[in-house]
């Protein structure tokens, strides 16, 4: 049997009760798969890999073990809000790695955004790498691959650019959302208590804000993108579009202009809005953000966020630009 084939009479999972009977199905099919052996999960925090671990923790418990890696590159809150959930609340098995040095010395002075990339996944599966091989008999390795993964690449996630773990590691792999659609896996993710602000999140590229701070990544500008990006959340969250918009970002170039503050001229960078919609992100529409949420957000990013001086908003559809900026 085509285990990677979805069957045509599966049902779509849109309730919570299907979700219910997914999960009991599931748990009991990890179980009779992993036996008292162990499991690794790379932990990223994204829905996918958030409802994988939520899932093996309901069948396994401890004989997994969740390893979450901070490239340096996450948005602000995330590393904690993994470590809440999965470690204070899950009491799961997490391996934090705080790897935000080793990234950001591999991408000083790399401008060229598909060497950002390749830099990010390599680095991400050494780091990976190099945890796996200090845990002794692991047999198992969770992934959260997801239908559309299957559909349209090799099954491998987006974002491990790069190939894959080194072949003397050899996990049986264990997928148990691999025929789900993102839909169903929010369904399934809110049925195993995951919180909202998990399951609804918006879609972030693996390599992260790399992608977002243009150029070669500098510290204090990574810290401005990421403070930027933090305040545009929230005020989007106040105002009703949590949820509403397909994806919302800011990004921070590498260009500096003239500006003025308490009387003293300044020579900063912008940030750019970006607020789009979509179903397929092959194109996509601008979300109208009504004109005093962006004199709102244009405030507070210019008044509480170091380095910046400007903002702008981006207005162009896709095509011709792309979602990202690089
Ligand atoms: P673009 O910029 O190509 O983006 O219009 C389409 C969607 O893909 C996301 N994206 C990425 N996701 N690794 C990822 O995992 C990447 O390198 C990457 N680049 C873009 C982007 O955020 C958007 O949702």
């Amino acid at each position: 049997m085509d285990t990677n084939t979805r069957p045509e009479n599966m049902e779509r999972i849109t309730t919570p009760a299907l979700a219910e009977a997914f999960i009991e199905e599931q748990v009991e099919a990890l179980r009779a798969q992993i036996g008292k052996e162990k499991v690794l999960l790379a932990l990223s925090g994204g829905v996918d890999s958030s409802v994988v671990a939520a899932l093996l923790i309901k069948a396994v418990g401890k004989q997994l073990v969740c390893v979450h890696v901070n490239h340096g590159l996450l948005r602000k809150g995330e590393p904690e809000q993994v470590i809440d959930v999965f470690r204070n609340q899950m009491d799961a098995n997490l391996i934090y790695v705080d790897a935000v040095d080793r990234f950001l010395d591999k991408l000083a002075g790399v401008a060229e955004p598909e060497q950002k990339r390749k830099i990010i996944g390599a680095e991400f599966i050494r780091v990976f790498e190099e945890q796996a091989r200090r845990l002794d008999d692991i047999k198992f390795l969770g992934q959260g691959t997801i239908y559309p993964d299957i559909l349209e690449s090799d099954g491998v996630k987006a974002h491990h650019n790069v190939g894959g773990l080194p072949e003397d590691l050899d996990f049986e792999l264990v997928e148990p959302v691999k025929l789900l659609f993102k839909d169903e896996v929010r369904v399934v993710g809110k049925a195993l208590g995951l919180p909202d602000s998990m399951v609804y999140r918006q879609p972030f590229p693996g390599p992260g804000l790399g992608v977002r701070c243009l150029g070669a990544i500098t510290r204090d500008r990574l810290e401005a993108l990421r403070e930027a990006d933090a305040i545009l959340r929230e005020e989007f969250a106040a105002n009703g579009l949590e949820g509403k918009v397909w994806q919302y970002f800011t990004v921070v170039p590498d260009f500096k202009s003239v500006g003025v503050k308490d009387g003293k001229r300044t020579f900063a960078y912008p940030v750019i809005l970006r607020a789009v919609n979509t179903t397929d992100a092959m194109t996509a529409t601008i979300e109208d953000i009504p004109y005093p949420l962006l004199a709102k957000i244009t405030e507070r990013i210019t008044t509480e966020v170091d380095m910046i001086n400007r903002v702008l908003y981006d207005i162009t559809p896709k095509p011709c630009a792309t979602i990202e900026w690089e």
